[in-house]
């Protein structure tokens, strides 16, 4: 079969990119685009390979207009090193880091695992980061175009009742910079960080965080919109808490979700057993279950941001039917290169035309409608 353009560049440098071990090949390929980033001809060059190729296929999420519904997942550009090469693949939205207040190295390597039969991937980086200034001076560096949204978590040294001052601390900091904002407690690989998802603790801590945004928002004369990602490995109960808690401290959007610690039966991969968060393919049923949960429980007022397992447009579909405004991807994008985002976003604009809808809203309102019908 003869291979699309777009799809060209990346069937020749996977299989290179593959015999490395994954961590090698993660910084490899951040290299270049960080030196492709900081050179606006090579930015444009890139843009007019893939960029230019995505459809429009407008979206509204935490009232931030995306060109496209697909954009980039947190932790593959921790440091804001890429931020103008991912936007030119056509990114309508890159969220980069995590980034903690302060330079951590993370966990021993290895810790980036493939599942190649699985289609998926485990990591346990534990927020490995340059620390919230690199970080900033990294954004300083380049020039912004597109929308950037800036997560942050905790040093793995902060003890759990003290993590408010290090996420209130990194928005702060990062405020400035970001179109929004998203508050990780959904990490495998940082002790602890997933107990701040139960409800004695969120309370308290998404208060501080709305609060923190309250006074940026009077100094910086803008509102920022704030996210929460939490794990697709809660329980209904906990779902319900958070649920409650996001309305009623007005937060802007729910992201789910991050990696899982479970370890489906249908793994065929000798790596399965590796301890971290597992992404990908044998992800995405639990992360759209989660979704479809949040969503009944929402009902619209925070807006939900889905991601986990998305490879083609069908799988996008699902996550927007299931009760998500806008998704990101990860794990596929490792698969398949940037010729990604041009095949989930043409095939999506393929549904709604066939719908006879003249947008992705519509057309999403229309199937959820309908899906509520025969539920
Ligand atoms: C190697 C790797 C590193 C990740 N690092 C982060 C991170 O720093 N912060 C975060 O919120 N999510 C992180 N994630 C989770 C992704 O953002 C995403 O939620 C998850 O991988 C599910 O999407 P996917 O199946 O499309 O990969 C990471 C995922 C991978 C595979």
């Amino acid at each position: 079969m003869l291979i699309p353009p777009h799809k060209l560049m990346y069937s020749f440098v996977r299989p290179m990119l593959f015999r490395l071990d994954a961590e090698r090949a993660h910084d490899l390929t951040m290299a270049n685009l960080e030196r492709i980033s900081k050179v606006p001809f090579l930015t444009q060059q890139m843009n007019n390979i893939y960029g230019r190729c995505v459809p429009d296929l407008p979206v509204t999420c935490m009232g931030l207009d995306f060109k496209n519904p697909v954009g980039l997942a947190a932790g593959l550009d921790k440091d804001a090193r890429a931020f103008p090469a991912f936007s030119a693949i056509g990114f309508s939205g890159v969220e980069m880091g995590t980034v903690t207040p302060q330079p951590q190295p993370g966990n021993d390597k290895p810790r980036i695992f493939r599942l190649l039969e699985d289609e998926g991937m485990i990591n346990r980086l534990g927020f490995n980061s340059g620390g919230v200034e690199a970080f900033l001076e990294n954004i300083r560096r380049t020039e912004q175009t597109g929308i950037a949204g800036i997560n942050i978590g905790k040093n793995a040294s902060t003890p759990i009742d003290q993590a408010h001052v290090d996420y209130v601390s990194a928005l702060q900091r990062v405020y400035a910079k970001a179109d929004y904002i998203t508050v990780n407690i959904s990490s495998p690989n940082t002790k602890s960080l997933r107990d701040l998802q139960n409800e004695s603790y969120l309370d308290d801590l998404l208060l501080k965080i709305k609060t923190a945004q309250a006074k940026c928002q009077k100094v910086h004369k803008r509102a920022v919109p704030i996210a929460l990602k939490v794990a697709p490995d809660l329980a209904d109960d906990e779902i319900e808490s958070i649920a409650e808690l996001v309305i009623s401290h007005q937060f802007d959007a729910l992201i789910a979700t991050n990696t899982t610690i479970a370890r489906p039966e249908s793994l065929k991969s000798d790596l399965s057993e590796e301890v971290g968060g597992l992404s990908g393919a044998p992800l995405k049923q639990a992360s759209t279950d989660c979704i479809r949960k949040f969503y009944d429980l929402l009902q619209g007022k925070v807006q939900i941001i889905g991601v986990g397992g998305i490879k083609t447009a069908d799988d996008a579909w699902e996550k927007l039917v299931a009760g998500a405004d806008y998704l990101q991807v990860y794990t596929q994008f490792i698969y398949q290169g940037p010729g990604l985002v041009n095949d989930i976003v043409t095939g999506l604009q393929s549904k709604v035309a066939d719908k006879g809808h003249s947008s992705l809203a519509a057309a999403v309102d229309e199937a959820r409608e309908h899906a509520n019908r025969s539920r």
